[in-house]
């Protein structure tokens, strides 16, 4: 084989054969494909895209550059979440420990955020001592005792994915359905899950910004899931608007527990009971009662018990920013939008999210909306606090979230889930 022969292939529309995808996957992981003819191919994929059998070896080659974990033997069943990624999109905190509650087990290897999309792993590392890092024997250990982990994913999983997903960053390649399809379900198919449901947000705020798009890559991922035995189900839900008030690290972490509490924004609660609740009729516990788990503290109970098992202090005081400013109402009416793209630009400018890999977050950074859409304003209420450590944000920041909010009319209720994907 040669990398140049796989190009030309894709290049000129052709369907590439099992042997093609299997050499150039493998011969890329160990560096002898280099970063240029690979970040090559995968425009051509983009233009091209893949057949259903292209996108299912593909997939298998990713998960084949790794190990795939042994999970069988624990006492519960597996199931796993993915989100696609959003604004306010805080559900994992809540549900991983919610669905462990009720009788699953949840190995839950999460990501950081890049971009105007925050990453579960920076939020909860608002929480003083609570390490991302799990050996092998603690993460099983952790997932028998307690029954939740959320933690960075070793190197071992899908590495194929992982140089190939800092290519395609960095070359315009990320938004194609296969080459997104199967960058996620490597991952999650390789960390040994029985079922896994998938939440595809479709929105200003998301990846996919139409029905149409999410439905393809929803799709595409429970076939892929299917495929390899694991039992999948997709939802599409909005991401037009942030998901709750709250749009950072800590500040979501705060929201994250008030739901545990058994109070919180409404549309936080739903999405997390209804997620739960998918999870647990995936693997064969329908009658769990994933509503009364968090009202009576059950849930709680296992997040507590999460964060410790991971160093955190769950009583510590989450860390306050030095800067606060708020944005005021410049007319009188009905929240007729609050764009989630831009309260993410803002949270994301403040200092919660990173320009680049290597940087830092802030903890304490990050936007509360203190109007949300259908609510009524008078001139001069606020519409949302700016928080951040570093005061040389806020011009910007102030600009794009002040844009981010439009008063008129009555706006119509947007529905939370848009559709279901089996
Ligand atoms: N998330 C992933 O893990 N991979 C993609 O390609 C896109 C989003």
């Amino acid at each position: 084989f040669s990398a140049v022969s796989v190009i030309r292939t894709k290049r000129d529309g052709g369907v590439l054969r099992d042997a093609e995808i299997d050499w150039v996957v493998d011969a890329f992981t160990r560096g002898e494909v280099a970063d240029e003819q690979m970040a090559a191919l995968a425009m051509a994929i983009l233009l091209r895209g893949m057949t259903t059998a292209e996108t299912a070896r593909w997939t298998q080659a990713m998960i084949s550059s790794g190990e795939r974990l042994d999970l069988t033997g624990l006492p519960r069943p597996t199931v796993d979440k993915h989100s696609t990624g959003g604004v306010g999109d805080k559900i994992t905190l809540p549900l991983a420990p919610l669905v462990a509650a009720c009788g699953a087990a949840v190995p839950q290897l999460s990501g950081r955020g890049l971009g105007h999309t925050g990453g579960t792993l920076d939020k909860l590392e608002a929480i003083p001592g609570w390490r991302a890092s799990l050996g092998r024997d603690e993460f099983r250990t952790q997932l028998a005792d307690v029954g939740a982990v959320i933690c960075a994913p070793g190197g071992s999983l899908a590495p194929a994915d992982h140089k190939l997903y800092a290519l395609r960053d960095v070359t315009g390649t990320v938004e194609s359905v296969p080459l997104i399809a199967s960058s996620i379900m490597s991952k999650k198919i390789a960390t040994g899950t029985q079922a896994l449901v998938l939440d595809v947000k479709v929105g200003s705020g998301a990846f996919m910004k139409s029905v149409p798009a999410a439905r393809e890559l929803a799709r595409a991922m429970v076939e892929l899931g299917t495929a390899h035995g694991v039992r999948t189900v997709a939802l599409l839900t909005n991401m037009d608007t942030p998901l709750g008030y709250a749009v950072g690290n800590g500040v979501e972490v705060a929201e994250s527990v008030a739901v545990l509490a058994g109070g919180g924004p409404a549309d936080v609660v739903e999405l997390t009971v209804t997620l739960a609740r998918e999870m647990l009729t995936a693997v064969g516990l329908p009658d769990a009662d994933p509503a009364a788990a968090l009202a009576d503290g059950r849930a709680m109970d296992v997040w507590r018990r999460m964060i410790r098992a991971q160093g955190g202090d769950p009583d510590a005081p989450l860390p306050a920013a030095a800067e606060t400013e708020q944005i005021r109402a410049a007319a009188d009416g009905v929240v007729s939008q609050v764009d989630a793209f831009a309260i993410g630009e803002a949270a994301w400018r403040l200092g919660a999210g990173r320009a680049r890999k290597e940087h830092p977050v802030s903890a304490a950074a990050g936007v509360l909306l203190h109007r949300r859409v259908g609510d009524p304003v008078r001139v001069g209420d606020a519409l949302c606090e700016l928080r951040t450590d570093d005061p040389a944000t806020l011009p910007a920041a102030r600009a794009v979230a002040a844009a981010a909010f439009q008063v008129g009319s009555e706006p119509p209720a947007p529905s939370l889930v848009i559709e279901r994907v089996t």
